[in-house]
């Protein structure tokens, strides 16, 4: 029996692990979020001070890094070297370190595998930046997800301060902006809208209108 593959490319704060997380659950897929193996492998770079510009020793530490993904009650775990780093993934530093480090071949060849062998294995939906253009060319729908800088800061302002957590939103759109532009001009798989990838702008959808698009445009790519 096929696999089916959903793809979710888009840029960061779109809401894009929100919404696929969502989708794998009604659909019964396997949800895998490319994001956090990236972030892993910059934990790692952050924990062993490992200048992210230098490309010997990124190379050298790329030997040295095992992440593996494991799913507890249909949850992503990311395992770094053994260790279950899940729940250290998602800070803005962590995020930041993560775009320098995807810049790297030997990262982005060495999680590339890994994803694929993730969506041979069963139904995916899988959302990152290159994941319709690189690591699943031949998904059965590709989606690039996006909102306005300004919208994508206010969800940002809004889960942050609805956790205790003081912040500035100036500076969350100003750190949105910058990391995107890394994303989108790096010379290896930069972020873009596949060719055959449907543009969804969520900035005036809310998130269940977002789920119940996705979830029709693959319905209706599955008749064809
Ligand atoms: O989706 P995220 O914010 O967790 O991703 C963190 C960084 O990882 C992102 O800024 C760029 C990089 N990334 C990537 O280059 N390719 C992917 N498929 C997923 C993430």
């Amino acid at each position: 029996m096929r696999n089916y593959n959903i793809a979710i490319d888009g840029p960061a704060g779109a809401g894009k692990s929100t919404i696929a997380k969502s989708i794998a659950k009604k659909l019964e897929f396997i949800y895998v979020d490319t994001g956090a193996m990236y972030r892993a492998m910059a934990l790692f770079m952050i924990k062993q001070n490992i200048d992210f510009d230098n490309k010997d020793d990124i190379e050298n530490a790329c030997d040295s890094v095992n992440v593996t993904i494991e799913y507890k009650s249909g949850e992503q775990q990311v395992i770094l070297n053994g260790e279950n780093v899940t729940n250290l993934l998602r800070t803005e530093e962590v995020g930041k370190m993560a775009s320098n480090v995807a810049k790297h071949n030997t990262v982005r060849s060495k999680m590339v595998v890994l994803q694929q062998n993730l969506a041979a294995k069963a139904n995916v939906i899988m959302d990152g930046r290159d994941i319709g253009t690189v690591v699943l060319p031949k998904a059965d729908l590709k989606v690039y997800l996006t909102a306005s800088s300004e919208e994508r800061a206010l969800r940002r302002w809004r889960e942050l301060t609805e956790k205790g957590i003081s912040c500035n939103i100036k500076e969350i759109e100003q750190d949105i902006i910058d990391r995107d532009k890394q994303d989108m001009n790096r010379e290896i798989s930069p972020l873009k809208q596949a060719d055959d990838a449907i543009l969804l702008d969520s900035s005036n959808m809310s998130i269940d209108e977002v789920i119940d698009k996705i979830i029709e445009l693959f319905k209706q790519k599955c008749n064809e």
